[in-house]
């Protein structure tokens, strides 16, 4: 029996794969940052396993580590989805603001991969999975730190897999388009495509092991990266 842990699992994407994972038999263990975000969830979907954890800060993804290694021992799949989403003026900085989306978007993914490698890489059938954008592909300039922190992501991802592979972890890119959830708050993306339906064509593929999975225009971007590297094996890099 496989056993997931997913941040961000309260609301939209991560959800929606939490319980399709746990419709299927898993272990499912959800990371959130508000405790009551976490009981509201866990009531309308019994089953679920909570941890409270804010993946933006450093102390907190060691303590999640620490955590699952002491008490769900039994983690073989990890998905990095937790991220938020920033219209930001370039020309009017606020760091703190700014450095919460690279934080939680990018460094949080990458620590998270760096503590679970090793504790993975002997369970059996281990998955990471992290979840860019098609933003990371094509930005957007109103959510520019949003853009850089999902090709950021992209970019590791691709070093990741290569890496991973000598391990026996297998590793997996879910690239979304715009989807239906409370990303960038209430609203924003109430015109886009429903999160169901999204994650039905996602989790099959997941489960296929495909290496990378888009879905309408960001399938254009799938096995991109690879070809181009495979195009200038011989040459420089
Ligand atoms: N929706 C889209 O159009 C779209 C497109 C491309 C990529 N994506 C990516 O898909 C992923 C999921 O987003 P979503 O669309 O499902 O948005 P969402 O409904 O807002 O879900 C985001 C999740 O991340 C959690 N989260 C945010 N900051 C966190 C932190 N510091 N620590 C722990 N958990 C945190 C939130 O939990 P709490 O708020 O409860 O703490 C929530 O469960 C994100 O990485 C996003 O960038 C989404």
């Amino acid at each position: 029996m496989d056993c997931v842990l997913i941040t961000g699992g309260t609301s939209g994407i991560g959800l929606a794969l939490a319980k399709r994972y746990l419709a299927d038999g898993a272990k499912v263990i959800i990371v959130g940052r508000s405790a009551e975000k976490l009981g509201n969830t866990l009531r309308e979907n019994p089953g679920l396993i909570p941890i409270l954890s804010d993946v933006s800060r450093e102390e907190d993804r060691t303590a999640l580590f620490e955590t699952v290694v002491r008490d769900y021992p039994d983690v073989n799949i990890l998905i990095n989805n937790a991220g938020i989403q920033q219209r930001l003026d370039l020309m009017d900085m606020d760091w703190e603001v700014w450095n919460k989306e690279i934080e939680t978007n990018f460094a949080a993914p990458v620590h998270l991969c760096g503590l679970f490698a090793p504790f993975l890489k002997d369970k059996k059938d281990p998955l990471i999975v992290n979840v860019s954008s098609g933003l990371g592909f094509r930005p957007f300039p109103h959510v520019p730190v949003y853009c850089a922190t999902k090709a950021g992501l992209h970019a590791f991802t691709y070093a990741l897999r290569e890496q991973m592979g000598r391990h026996g972890i297998k590793v997996i890119e879910i690239i979304p388009p715009s989807v239906n959830t409370n990303l960038g708050g209430p609203g924003v993306h109430s015109q886009a495509t429903d999160v169901d339906e999204f994650t039905d064509s996602v989790y099959a593929e997941l489960r296929q092991g495909r290496e990378e999975i888009g879905y309408g225009f960001t399938s254009r971007f799938v096995g991109r990266t690879k070809a181009q590297m495979e195009s200038m094996r011989g040459g420089s890099r």
